[in-house]
């Protein structure tokens, strides 16, 4: 498999900081737990971990809102805490991505604090300042993700200031050439340091219309969506000119060999290919986030991956991510029996995967009382179902430990289930030994990783299709319904099925039976 690069070969697992491994018992997860928990990451199977942001920041969005790009926060440990951590994943043939965050810093940095300081000030035009409107109110009519207005009312120097999430993180302006080097002084920070790549936060949004024209109404809104979905973001997402950005950010990691460039991007497919730039010069990986709200049905998935397929231009690699910080969790979405069809589909399809961290337990969401409320989008917006904390709850580690093995003092969410890493291993029927055996089939299986994606097809609640690399091929249906169902399959070999018991079986030429709940991978002879 050696004419790609390792994260084509790779599989990427997301860990929110704060809650996979607590070291100092603050109740808060932080770099020495995820060291401590590095040779399970590798006994796992996966590749690279991507770590969400441990910068130093006020935590107004739980690290989302950067104080210091080159730093880490005391609440995760130091900078050595992190180049020890680099060094351990290296030794274990692990990578490390760092999630990069440069739409908007945190109105504690000291970059906004001197840009706030005076009209005059030499970095004012760092960040999107504007007079009011005529009436004194907001420039324009943009509104911010969490709820209200985007522009936020400086008193001392008499404009206002937009900011697309909190009000407490300003966004930066990309137009000015002094912020895009301070913000390529960052990467090249982490690189030296030997970081593998990034993970852009809201890539599409880092540019701006020129002329802050008003966005216009959404008349699809409905009740219950982001207020922000009352307008659509024509002027203050995907503008034409952010590709030029992305084009300098991968520029600058090419100088450092193979490291990826992920972008987080949510739009349609068409929009999203585009961030792959041409030839190359564009991010590795838009993350693909279709499957994140995807109407679970045979049908469904199959259309996803074909026009997918089809959309993505001659160079680009796929990816595929099931679950991140935030959105419900895989088994809050579609239960637990179908989160195992899930795992299938996720390390079968073409494409980099993408695992958050606990999803290969079959985590839940946890249920949050009201007044322990921690994400600031569920507390501007309540009631609006805009909260993340359930996703975010602590990796369950041993259900007979306090708090699953977490911490040793008062996690910072509750834990969500009794389920656990501990008496999942010991379980060869288990979510976890089921995700174990997928990533070594993958590691085994070169037409998983380099083959093509074929005969992709539904009928009824099955889905199935076929990966080809030269005379290796496999073939995979997954039962989506609730029911048992039949299929029509090639002659083969079952190397992995999620009933367990029929792994190793032949499967005859023809009509044959997959049960509830079923996905499987036969070997098939070309
Ligand atoms: C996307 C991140 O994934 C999310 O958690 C955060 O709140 C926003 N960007 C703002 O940085």
């Amino acid at each position: 498999m050696s004419e790609l690069a390792w994260w084509q070969r790779g599989v990427i697992y997301q860990i929110y900081p704060r809650s996979f491994q607590d070291s100092n018992g603050d109740g808060i997860g932080d770099l020495p737990g995820i060291s401590a928990r590095l040779d399970y990451l590798a006994a796992l199977g996966i590749d690279a971990v991507w770590i969400s942001p441990v910068y130093p920041s006020p935590m107004a969005d739980f690290g989302y809102d950067v104080a210091d790009y080159c730093h880490v926060d005391p609440m995760f440990g130091t900078l050595d805490d992190f180049k020890q951590l680099l060094d351990r994943a290296h030794r274990l043939g692990l990578r490390v991505l760092l999630d990069f965050v440069p739409n908007h810093s945190s109105d504690r940095h000291p970059w906004f604090e001197e840009s706030r300081s005076s009209r005059d000030d030499p970095k004012r035009d760092w960040y999107l300042w504007r007079d009011p409107a005529p009436d004194g109110g907001p420039p324009n009519n943009w509104l911010s993700r969490m709820g209200g207005s985007a522009w936020e009312w400086d008193g001392t120097t008499r404009q206002y200031y937009y900011h697309a999430f909190l009000r407490e993180q300003p966004d930066l302006n990309w137009r000015n050439p002094q912020v895009r080097r301070a913000m390529d002084d960052v990467l090249r920070f982490w690189l030296e340091l030997g970081v593998d790549g990034f993970r852009v936060d809201v890539l599409w949004l880092l540019i701006k219309d020129a002329q802050f024209r008003d966005n216009p109404p959404n008349t699809a809104y409905r009740f219950g969506e982001p207020d922000h979905h009352r307008q659509l973001q024509r002027y203050t997402e995907d503008q034409p000119e952010v590709h030029d950005i992305v084009r300098s950010m991968r520029a600058t990691l090419r100088e450092y060999g193979e490291r990826v460039l992920i972008g987080e991007i949510y739009l349609p497919v068409p929009q999203l290919v585009k961030y792959y730039g041409t030839a190359g010069d564009g991010a590795d990986m838009p993350f693909n986030f279709q499957l994140l709200n995807a109407r679970w049905s045979a049908g469904e998935i199959a259309r996803m991956i074909q026009d997918y397929d089809s959309a993505l231009p001659e160079h680009a690699w796929p990816n595929w991510v099931l679950g991140n910080h935030d959105n419900p969790r895989v088994a809050s979405r579609i239960g637990a029996s179908q989160a195992r069809v899930a795992a299938v589909l996720l390390l079968t399809l073409r494409g980099t995967p993408t695992l958050y961290y606990g999803d290969e337990i079959g985590m839940t969401d946890g249920v949050i009382a009201s007044d322990e409320i921690q994400d600031p989008a569920e507390r501007r917006q309540p009631g609006m179902g805009q909260g993340r904390d359930p996703e975010r709850t602590p990796m369950q580690w041993d259900g007979a430990l306090p708090n699953a093995g977490f911490t040793e003092g008062r996690p910072w969410l509750p834990i969500a289930s009794t389920a656990s890493v501990r008496e999942q291993l010991g379980d060869p029927s288990s979510m976890l030994s089921l995700y174990r055996r997928l990533l070594d089939l993958r590691r085994g299986h070169v037409e998983l990783v380099q083959g093509t994606i074929e005969n992709v097809a539904a009928c009824g609640d099955v889905l199935t299709y076929e990966r080809r690399y030269r005379d290796q091929r496999v073939f995979i249906a997954l039962n989506m319904g609730s029911e048992d169902a039949i299929m029509e399959a090639p002659a083969g070999v079952v190397l992995l099925s999620t009933v367990t018991s029929r792994t190793g079986q032949a499967i005859g030429e023809g009509i044959t039976h997959l049960a509830q709940g079923e996905a499987l991978v036969a070997s098939v002879r070309t």
